[in-house]
């Protein structure tokens, strides 16, 4: 099946200007069996089973060195969807521009102590800087432009790499799933933050140009393995703003496909201006506006990820 074929044979188009005003009544724009946007039989992801107990959590960087891919915009929602799912989640914001803390509500300017006390001075309870949201079992460790000073801070210290998994490991047993927003670089925050996970998740925007930079993160990725973290597994390739009228999307999700297949995950997140919108307002999208597909999308996605088994 041809790329045009296959974004057409799926169902309804994924994206809000596509003839309806976003809210489309069910999660899946393909059905089950269908083809979906990535050109593939869309899975079935079954409703996650509820947790009788809570942690030790599965801890996921949400990476890739570009700027702009939809990494802070996928941490906060597809946090807010698995604290749907009954999971304890905590996110930690992990860039100095703090867009994950402002997207949750957070003024972080205005805080004493963030990620960076915790990185770079000894003696805080990681507890006493955790805030919790407006989403029931979505907490955040909230970061702001202090941070920027961490990685050059860090440089000299002993085992600078594995800082941030000591800062986390006290509240480990406290959740089901930690999500860290990485900034744009492959710096040694970064690299803190590849050091502390099980997981990542490689937000990919569909424009041309999207893959170029990857070879390096996947290498990056690769090295952490060897040296740091021999755990570490890419947990799943996410394709963001996809715009299923644009020739140019499908066949960016196509290209994606080709290179790294079952890595990719069947949902992808279509381009809607409800996603600034709900950052606007400090929500994810999953209360903002729950029934508008791209809360369906993050939903899917939230299941997906725990039939894979990158979340319990
Ligand atoms: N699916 C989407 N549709 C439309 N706009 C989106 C979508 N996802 C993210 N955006 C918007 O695109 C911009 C970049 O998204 P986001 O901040 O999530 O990317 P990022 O990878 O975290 O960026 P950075 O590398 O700067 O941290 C934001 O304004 C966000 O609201
Ligand atoms: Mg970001």
């Amino acid at each position: 099946m041809d790329v045009e074929t296959a974004a057409h044979s799926g169902a309804p188009e994924a994206t809000e200007e596509g003839g309806s005003d976003g809210h489309l009544p069910g999660i899946r724009e393909a059905g089950v069996g269908q083809i979906g946007p990535t050109g593939r039989p869309l899975p079935h992801f079954p409703e996650p089973t509820p947790l009788s107990a809570h942690g030790p959590a599965r801890v996921i960087a949400m990476c890739n060195q570009k700027g702009g891919v939809g990494k802070t915009t996928t941490t906060i929602n597809l946090g807010a969807a698995l604290a749907e799912c009954g999971r304890r989640v905590l996110l930690v914001d992990f860039d100095p521009q703090g867009a994950l803390s402002v997207g949750l509500g957070i003024t972080p300017n205005q805080l004493d102590v963030t990620i960076y006390n915790l990185m770079t001075e000894r003696g805080h309870d990681v507890r006493d800087v955790i805030q919790h949201t407006a989403v029931e079992g979505l907490d955040i460790i909230p970061a702001n432009i202090d941070l920027s000073a961490a990685e050059v801070q860090l440089v000299g210290e002993v085992a600078r790499e594995q800082i941030l998994a000591r800062v986390l490991r006290p509240v480990l047993d406290d959740y089901d799933v930690v999500l860290i927003d990485c900034q744009p670089s492959l710096g040694l925050l970064t690299v803190n933050a590849l050091t502390a996970a099980h997981g990542v998740i490689i937000p990919l925007e569909c424009e041309y140009f999207a893959m170029r930079g990857v070879a390096l993160l996947v290498e990056t990725i690769e090295k952490i393995t060897d040296r740091l973290n021999p755990r570490l597994e890419i947990d799943g390739i996410l394709a963001t703003m996809y715009d299923g009228r644009t020739l140019h999307s499908r066949e960016v999700v196509q290209s994606v496909v080709e290179h790294f297949g079952e890595t990719v995950f069947h949902t992808v997140i279509s381009r809607t201006v409800k996603f600034p919108d709900a950052t606007l307002e400090g929500k994810p999208i999953t209360t903002y506006d729950s029934t508008h597909k791209g809360a369906g999308a993050y939903r899917q996605l939230a299941r997906e990820l725990i039939a894979r088994g990158g979340a319990a």
